[in-house]
């Protein structure tokens, strides 16, 4: 395996009209993460050393977003859809100023794996000056076919509307990943035209030049899956579950047990520890990291937590942005916790709001408990003890602290600070009426 740094060029310009969208095509997700981002990561993750992002013009959001992925990528705009090749020139300041391989992705093409994008770089160890990496297309309707000679050799690329009715029947098919040694990039982009159907500058034309120049231009091939594009929501749906389908597999490869696999929804960035059990209908929202022996039950949902080992959340739990549930903790049906740390061993088990608090080792909050937690101006914290007991329904209204060990009456409504091992009721005293009930029953009999 070759050191030699690589740059990969994201082709990120195209709004995708057919998405019907106000957002540009490469910034819609998959498994919480824009499009072009996957590009990239597939990148990173074999090892790519610099990142060059073409985009369109007004597209600074998307610029904004994607540069948080890759703080020292470049950006280029180019400002006429003249072609890929095109496209790829506009990124000439950061090839010219590179030295080492140059890999071409479409921002567009979420699925590429790392270990594909390593294959086709050690066809230029391997001597040659171009690669391209091809898929075998169920329908090769619209992509540009991969032409050979009798030795397998790649001669050219031949765009769909250029084909012949011969070419249009080869199904071995560009993907549009395509590899170029060190330094003969820009040479071949310049001598590229525009003398075709469209009247773009293909970058598939680099084929038939290098091949000119006598080098020797290879191909690799992989899934087709692999290399779909989204072009329209229906293309997203179909890229979201393929990926689904990786997530879940890791997932499982890596020690978790998920009871319907089918019904779990990751992202990209969930991390699940070891013997964690998944019931079915669970979706991970981002940045979620469950410990090991974990278990998730049916119907939960979670964004941006931290579950420790042993805990068990849901069925039918919420976990909000700064949730962190302790060891052994336990978070139950009808649950809601936002911004809130959950002590080791900790209950939350029925019908409850937890947010902005911090909830004691072992105490136990029965159902019902609300920490009212917002008085329509500001958010205020609420302290629960080690230990502490909150009765069913009880309100505590923020800011609030319930010492350790402390016992808080059902039904309460607390506003004060309630010392540690203290008991705080607030509730009017219970009226008893001796035979009412049966002088009641007699009554309306009559
Ligand atoms: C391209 C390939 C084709 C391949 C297919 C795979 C060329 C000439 N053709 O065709 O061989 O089978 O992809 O999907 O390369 N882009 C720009 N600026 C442009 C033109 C395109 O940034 O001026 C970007 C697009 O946003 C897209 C990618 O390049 O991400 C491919 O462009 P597209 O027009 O979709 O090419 P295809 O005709 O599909
Ligand atoms: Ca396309």
């Amino acid at each position: 395996m070759t050191s030699r740094p690589w740059l990969s060029i994201i082709l990120a310009a195209g709004l995708g009209t057919r998405m019907k969208s106000a957002i540009p095509k490469v910034m819609h997700h998959v498994a919480g993460r824009p499009l072009a981002v996957h590009a990239a990561a597939g990148a990173m993750a074999a090892g790519a050393t610099r990142f060059a992002f073409v985009i369109g013009p007004d597209m600074d959001a998307a610029r904004a977003a994607l540069a948080e992925f890759a703080a020292d990528a470049q950006f280029f705009t180019q400002t006429d859809r003249l072609g890929t090749a095109n496209a790829v020139l506009a990124a000439e300041s950061a090839i010219a100023d590179f030295e080492g391989d140059v890999v071409v992705l479409y921002g567009d093409t979420p699925l590429l794996l790392p270990d594909t994008l390593s294959r086709l770089r050690a066809e230029l160890d391997a001597g040659a000056g171009v690669a391209v990496l091809g898929c075998e297309a169920a329908d090769p309707t619209g992509y540009g076919r991969l032409l050979l000679d009798d030795t397998g050799a790649l001669i050219a690329i031949r765009e769909e509307r250029e084909a012949s009715e011969v070419e249009k029947r080869v199904t071995l098919c560009n993907s549009g990943v395509m590899a170029f040694r060190s330094g003969l990039l820009l040479s071949l982009l310049r001598r590229i035209g525009n003398d075709n159907a469209k009247g773009e500058y293909y970058l598939t034309d680099a084929v038939e030049i290098a091949r000119s120049d006598g080098l020797a231009v290879a191909v690799v091939t992989c899934p087709e899956d692999e290399v779909m594009g989204v072009n329209d929501r229906v293309q997203l749906a179909r890229a979201e579950s393929l990926m689904q389908k990786r997530l879940r597999e890791a997932a499982m490869r890596a020690g978790a047990t998920l009871l319907a696999p089918d019904t779990v929804t990751f992202s990209h960035d969930t991390r699940l520890g070891q013997d964690v059990i998944v019931e079915p209908n669970v979706f991970f929202g981002l940045n979620v990291v469950v410990g090991n022996n974990a278990e998730i039950k049916a119907n939960s949902y979670m964004e941006h937590a931290r579950i420790a080992d042993g805990a068990v959340v849901g069925p039918f739990a919420r976990l909000r942005p700064g949730a962190e549930i302790g060891p052994k903790a336990r978070i139950g049906n009808f649950v809601e916790i936002k911004k809130a740390v959950i002590g080791a061993g900790a209950k939350v088990n029925h019908l409850a709001y937890v947010g902005d608090a911090s909830v004691g080792t072992g105490a136990n909050l029965g159902a019902g408990t609300i920490i009212c937690n917002y008085d329509g101006f500001q958010k205020h914290f609420t302290e629960i003890g080690e230990g502490a007991f909150i009765g069913s329904n009880s309100a505590l209204v923020a800011p609030v602290k319930i010492g350790e060990g402390a016992y808080v009456g059902s039904g309460s409504v607390i506003t004060r600070d309630v010392p540690p091992h203290a008991l705080a009721v607030e509730r009017s005293d219970q009226k008893q009426v001796p035979g009412w009930a049966s002088r009641n029953k007699e009554k309306r009999q009559k």
